[in-house]
């Protein structure tokens, strides 16, 4: 796992952002993993500006998103259908049919899991994957206790992650409890991962999946297994982290590695 410590949530948006442009310059018909949530949003920005700088296209592009709300249509305000329009699909030139997001409204959700599946493997799998991270360590909504080779499947929401959420409804409007989610196992099928977390309110999270056991507990931490990885975190996010100043030293001497076979 590659630790990557900014001073703050700009810097974070900024690092993602070039690990997302670098990818989509060398392989233009790259397939993305999307996340929602507020982090992202500033990442997203960058890449519009990016688009509208002329410096990348996304008209090769696929994408498929983590996860949706159970029953919400891709019309619904809070569905995450909605926000990937309003937060970067809407800016960009990505082709509607190549953005995927699980179908919170299908008839058949069961169903609709199998084929989402089917769909990403169709595509050649994941090229690059963005997560962001709840307070409790899930990725995508795979709430603590998911198995660690779970695939796409609907997943109850936690009262943590409901409440969390809360901010984005208003107080007379249906919130779901159960979403349609990536699994895990789907996640780190993916050929590279990133993770965005910043703010103290997910320093807990971050040391649960950065030094804590691997465990179903932390869902973040099966990214301990994958071989390509980097969580990208700001001071704030970081502050329960023991090892902080190895991250640091690692990181200085990745940097001077890649100065001196000149690939900086
Ligand atoms: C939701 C999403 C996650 C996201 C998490 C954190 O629960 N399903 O994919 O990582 O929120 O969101 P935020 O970035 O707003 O803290």
């Amino acid at each position: 796992m590659q630790v990557v410590i900014k001073a703050d949530a700009t810097a974070v948006a900024e690092y993602g952002a070039a690990i997302f442009i670098r990818q989509i310059m060398q392989k233009p018909d790259s397939v993305l993993g999307l996340a929602t949530g507020s982090t992202p949003v500033a990442l997203y920005q960058q890449l519009i500006s990016a688009y509208k700088a002329k410096k990348i296209s996304f008209n090769q592009v696929k994408s498929f998103n983590l996860d949706e709300y159970l029953g919400l249509a891709p019309e619904h305000p809070q569905s995450y259908r909605f926000f990937m329009q309003q937060q970067l699909f809407n800016h960009i030139d990505i082709l509607p049919e190549n953005t995927a997001v699980p179908e919170g409204a299908a008839a058949d959700p069961l169903q609709a899991c199998q084929d989402y599946e089917q769909r990403i493997v169709e595509s050649g799998g994941i090229d690059l994957q963005l997560l962001g991270l709840g307070r409790n360590g899930h990725i995508g909504f795979n709430e603590p206790s998911s198995g660690l080779r779970s695939r796409t499947r609907i997943k109850t929401l936690t009262k943590e992650t409901i409440a969390d959420n809360a901010r984005f409804f208003s107080a007379d409007e249906y919130q779901p409890h159960l979403s349609i989610t990536m699994g895990i196992g789907t996640i780190l099928d993916a050929r590279k991962v990133i993770l965005l977390a910043t703010g103290e309110s997910k320093a807990v999270a971050v040391k649960a999946m950065i030094e804590g056991p691997l465990s179903a507990s932390c869902p973040a931490s099966a990214l301990q297994l994958h071989q390509n990885v980097v969580v990208v975190i700001d001071e704030a996010a970081a502050s329960h982290l023991e090892n902080i100043a190895f991250y640091r030293h690692i990181e200085q001497e990745n940097e001077q590695l890649l100065a001196r076979l000149g690939k900086a």
